[in-house]
């Protein structure tokens, strides 16, 4: 019999509780415990935050949005925000993280994350703490997973705006800006614009060029199209702007800023334009809510996998999406740099193809 931890770390997911849910599933069918660590990492340092989880302890969150275990905005424990004389220090107190994990007995631990998440785990793995990894994120941008649970609703949530937004476009005769997630890759921008037919997607990837998103959209009415419908990134910019550099997943990706995107490129169009121009910030409604039934069922799959890697004792692995198979990869491939769009891959082709415009 073995005894494990689970956490969930980092911006929280819908099929969260989906993977918590089948590790304990898979647990108990094999007669194992389960710890199940609050908070992120910074459970460990609160031992009120490390229960057992049992069935009833799962009962009846397959379709519930978040995670029940909670999740952390300051539980990376090789800089954790400690206040010293009204000032925020950042501390490592991993030696206390490594001495809990050992204390509490666990045979492994699943570390349900993304990037940042799974960056973690891998120095506590070199610390000698037997990880298994989940991957995790709605922006879908790590590697070696053909995708992560979360994605799925993300876009399914973007693409509803989109079919919203068109009808009062159309109704209006106006230009309608959607900004979504996405704060290195435009996979959601990207795939969501593609599926609710916006007319303009602008992504990291692509700085865009506002002079030729606004012809396009000048010819289109001319072409007696009166509206249109444009979706941006939030880590989009502008070809040649001023850009933060910031360091992410082994490489330096650029961002102009967080949030605000739509608006000033709904801005930035009003200098081109006698349309009327909205712009619509979609935020956390694509990070809340009830999992896709893909996302409830990747996330099931990824927590009975995650299991079955712990039984085999391959550590320093994560659950990855293959085609239609679970398989795993090395933690430290999937975080190796962001699984970022292709300016000249597939789908930006078949995007071009269809008609829509990236600013380029
Ligand atoms: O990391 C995933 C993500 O969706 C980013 O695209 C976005 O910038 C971020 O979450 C926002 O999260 P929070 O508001 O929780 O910091």
């Amino acid at each position: 019999t073995k005894r494990i931890g689970i956490l969930t770390g980092g911006g929280d997911c819908p099929g969260l509780n989906a993977v918590i849910r089948g590790v304990v599933k898979a647990s108990l069918v094999r007669g194992w415990e389960v710890i199940g660590i609050e908070d992120g990492f910074d459970g460990f340092l609160h031992p009120q935050k490390c229960r057992a989880l049992g069935l009833e302890d799962v009962s009846g969150i397959l379709p519930q949005g978040g995670t029940i275990l909670g999740t952390s905005n300051r539980g990376n424990p090789f800089r954790y925000p400690i206040l010293r004389q009204g000032k925020v220090e950042l501390v490592d107190v991993s030696d206390e993280v490594v001495s809990v994990i050992s204390a509490l007995g666990l045979d492994g631990l699943i570390v349900v994350g993304g990037d940042g998440t799974l960056k973690i785990a891998l120095e506590l793995m070199n610390r000698g703490v037997p990880i298994v990894g989940v991957p995790k994120t709605i922006d879908n941008d790590l590697l070696e997973t053909d995708v992560t649970f979360g994605y799925n609703t993300a876009c399914e949530v973007a693409t509803e705006a989109l079919d919203r937004l068109h009808s009062t476009a159309q109704s209006h005769h106006r230009v309608m800006v959607l900004e979504v997630m996405g704060r290195y890759a435009g996979w959601i921008a990207l795939e969501s614009g593609i599926a609710g037919g916006a007319d303009v997607i602008l992504v990291p990837e692509i700085p865009y060029d506002i002079e030729k998103v606004s012809s396009a959209i000048v010819a289109r009415s001319k072409r007696g199209k009166r509206f249109s419908v444009v979706i941006v990134a939030e880590g989009a910019y502008p070809k040649g702007g001023n850009r933060v550099v910031k360091e992410a997943a082994g490489g330096k990706v650029a961002v102009e800023r967080l949030g605000g995107i739509g608006e000033m490129v709904s801005r930035e169009l009003g200098g081109y334009l006698e349309t009327d121009i909205r712009a619509t910030v979609l935020g956390h409604l694509q990070r809340g809510g009830s999992p896709s039934m893909f996302d409830r069922c990747l996330g099931s799959r990824f927590g009975v996998k995650a299991v079955e890697l712990i039984q085999e004792g391959s550590f320093g692995r994560m659950v990855a999406l293959r085609g239609r198979r679970i398989e795993s990869a090395w933690i430290g491939d999937a975080v190796r740099h962001l699984n970022l769009i292709d300016p000249e891959g597939e789908m930006v082709r078949h995007a071009e193809e269809l008609g829509i415009i990236l600013g380029r």
